[in-house]
């Protein structure tokens, strides 16, 4: 409202030297009312420490009570762990992506076990020829049977994560070639 009316004003001024009476009054008693500039600077101070200690307030709150929940973190076994560095050190983000996060060259694997099967997943990671029912290759690891059942723990653990939803359930369905 005051802002609309300063522009009326200036471009009233501006094209056709306009200082109607009633205008500059109505003006003057309104700017009167704003906040003077220490309030201002004290209500921006202000506003800026709350939303701070909100938002640490709320991250805190996130990462000691909401993550070790949904993340089932009690299942969080050496087993697992020694996945999550295999995972690591050989670049699978490379190609794939996991939490949506990596490339996308090969398919999204939060929820591989759940959509393939353990077995299938072994298959895929023991190969020792590239790895490509469906064309694009994978590298051939041809990693021993504990370091597949490693990355599969890691794999079962990263799936079992309450991720509010994600990844969407795919609209078709799966090509298993099975
Ligand atoms: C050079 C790129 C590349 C790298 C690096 C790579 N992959 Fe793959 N991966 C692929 C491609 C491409 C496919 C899909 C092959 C197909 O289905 O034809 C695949 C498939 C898979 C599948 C089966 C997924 C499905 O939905 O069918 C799993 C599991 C998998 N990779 C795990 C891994 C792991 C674990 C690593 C790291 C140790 C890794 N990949 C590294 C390219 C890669």
């Amino acid at each position: 409202m005051i802002c609309g009316l300063q522009v009326a004003m200036l471009v009233g001024r501006l094209f056709f030297n306009f200082k109607s009476d009633i205008f500059i009054r109505f003006y003057k008693q309104n700017v009167k009312t704003m906040l003077s500039k220490n309030q201002a600077r004290i209500f921006f101070l202000g506003g800026t420490i709350l939303s701070f200690v909100i938002f640490l307030g709320l991250s805190w709150q996130t990462l000691s009570k909401e993550v070790p929940v949904r993340t089932h973190e009690e299942n969080l076994t050496p087993q697992v762990v020694r996945g999550k560095h295999l995972w690591e050190s050989n670049n699978c983000m490379g190609c794939h992506t996991i939490l949506g996060e990596g490339a996308y060259y090969a398919p999204e694997l939060t929820k591989v076990i759940e959509r393939r099967g353990a077995p299938y997943v072994k298959v895929a990671l023991m190969n020792k020829t590239p790895w490509a029912p469906r064309g694009r290759k994978m590298v051939a690891y041809g990693f021993s049977d504990a370091e597949a059942d490693d990355l599969v723990a890691f794999l079962t653990w990263i799936g079992q994560t309450d991720l509010n939803g994600f990844p969407a359930k795919p609209k078709y369905p799966v090509r298993t070639n099975q």
